[in-house]
């Protein structure tokens, strides 16, 4: 896969960068410009070198071309963090978009509406890559996060310009191929999140890789299940019992909570929700009608222990609802769990990226994916759409 040096001169040139600013927006405002900044690096190397930069990313799902999935914010954002003048394309492609992209001067920033108005991007229509690729004279691929899906914008411009990986794109794929190839032992994943079906494929892969894989979150009930436990209201997937008793009984070092934190029955929880209910700590029966909701402190400092040995740590899916501080103290124990550790620490996108960032403790992690579905499928598969067209590009 070619990198931004490979790409030799591109004074003068025009080129398009796919960067993932699939970002959140409040109060029609960027909320965190985590994805933004990460981009910069790329941005302003390119601008150094002297090229007319016409960027192009997804924003959200839109359906019919919603004005509040607008880059309009994203926009304004880019413009406060780079010294470049950014022009907002009124569209994705046509005439009035390819004569601002020829009227670019070096340095400066043409950002293209969002592509997902265009129908042909989620079905990689090949118009609409060619389209694209008119605008410019040479393609990078900086939107790791969206490296999963095989896109027009994602994987399309590669079939017509010379392409190579930005720098946000080579770092991930670096660090999560470092993991599941030389990373060092003891090697310690840590997983959480809602549903072990969204997880099955990530954990089959990692359970011949990691020396110890600790289950905590929503999809720790159905496993809980399976080990014949009462879990009371909490998450659960019955579809998937039987994969969680083959995988406790797989002989790899799988560890499920022994005790959790739990809510009485009908009380609320959540983000920005009245608090309700008693809460409690079980071991790890949960009674009927109440709902678990966070690892207890017993399996908390447990994992905690295991991570303070390990030479290897990769963190994806929080261990509870950790957004509720009542359910809080299970995902905050890891996160600064692994930003104690020595361990090379990998923590992946979306929730667990949130939670490291709440915690204070983003810093003292040594990768923060920017990808959250893109990091899990390259852990599984070793490979991601948006990767095998750069690398096929080269080829050509
Ligand atoms: C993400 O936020 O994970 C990426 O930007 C991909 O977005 P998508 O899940 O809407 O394709």
């Amino acid at each position: 896969m070619k990198t931004l040096r490979d790409l030799g001169d591109v004074d003068g040139k025009r080129v398009l960068v796919r960067v993932d600013f699939n970002v959140p927006l409040g109060d029609g405002a960027v909320a965190d410009d985590t994805r933004i900044r990460a981009a910069l690096p790329t941005i302003e190397e390119l601008r150094r070198r002297g090229a007319r930069l016409v960027l192009v990313s997804h924003l959200g799902r839109p359906k019919d071309r919603e004005p509040e999935l607008s880059m309009g914010p994203v926009s304004e954002r880019l413009a406060e963090l780079t010294e470049a003048q950014v022009t907002l394309a009124p569209a994705v492609i046509g005439d009035e978009v390819l004569a601002l992209a020829e009227d670019l001067t070096p340095g400066n920033i043409l950002l293209l509406e969002n592509v997902r108005y265009e129908p042909g991007e989620p079905k990689n229509d090949p118009a609409l890559a060619d389209a694209l690729a008119e605008l410019a004279d040479v393609y990078v691929n900086d939107a790791f996060g969206a490296a999963h899906r095989a896109h027009a914008s994602v994987v399309g411009p590669t079939r017509f310009l010379p392409a190579a990986a930005g720098r946000v794109m080579a770092r991930e794929v670096e660090v999560l191929d470092g993991l599941l190839h030389r990373a060092k032992h003891p090697f310690v994943a840590v997983l959480g999140g809602s549903k072990v079906s969204d997880k099955l494929g990530v954990i089959e892969a990692l359970l011949d890789r990691v020396d110890t894989l600790l289950i905590g979150g929503g999809m720790c009930f159905t496993f809980l299940a399976a080990r014949g436990h009462t879990i009371g209201d909490s998450l659960f997937e019955e579809s998937m019992v039987d994969t969680c008793r083959r995988l406790l009984k797989s002989g790899h070092d799988l560890r499920i909570p022994s005790d959790l934190t739990v809510l009485s029955p009908g009380g609320a929880f959540g983000a920005g929700v009245a608090p309700t209910g008693e809460t409690r700590q079980v071991g790890p029966n949960v009674p009927d009608g109440w709902i678990g909701l966070d690892i207890g402190p017993g399996t908390a400092a447990e994992f905690a222990d295991v991570i303070s040995e390990a030479r290897t740590v990769l963190w994806n899916g929080p261990m509870g609802v950790f957004e509720d501080p009542r359910f809080a103290a299970g995902t905050r124990t890891i996160a600064e769990a692994i930003a104690a550790t020595k361990a090379f620490t990998v923590v992946g996108g979306g929730d667990s990226a949130a939670a490291v960032a709440d915690f204070g403790v983003a810093d003292r992690i040594d990768h923060v994916s920017t990808g959250g579905g893109a990091s899990l499928e390259y852990l599984e598969c070793g490979d991601l759409p948006g990767l095998s067209a750069l690398r096929e590009s080269a080829q050509a």
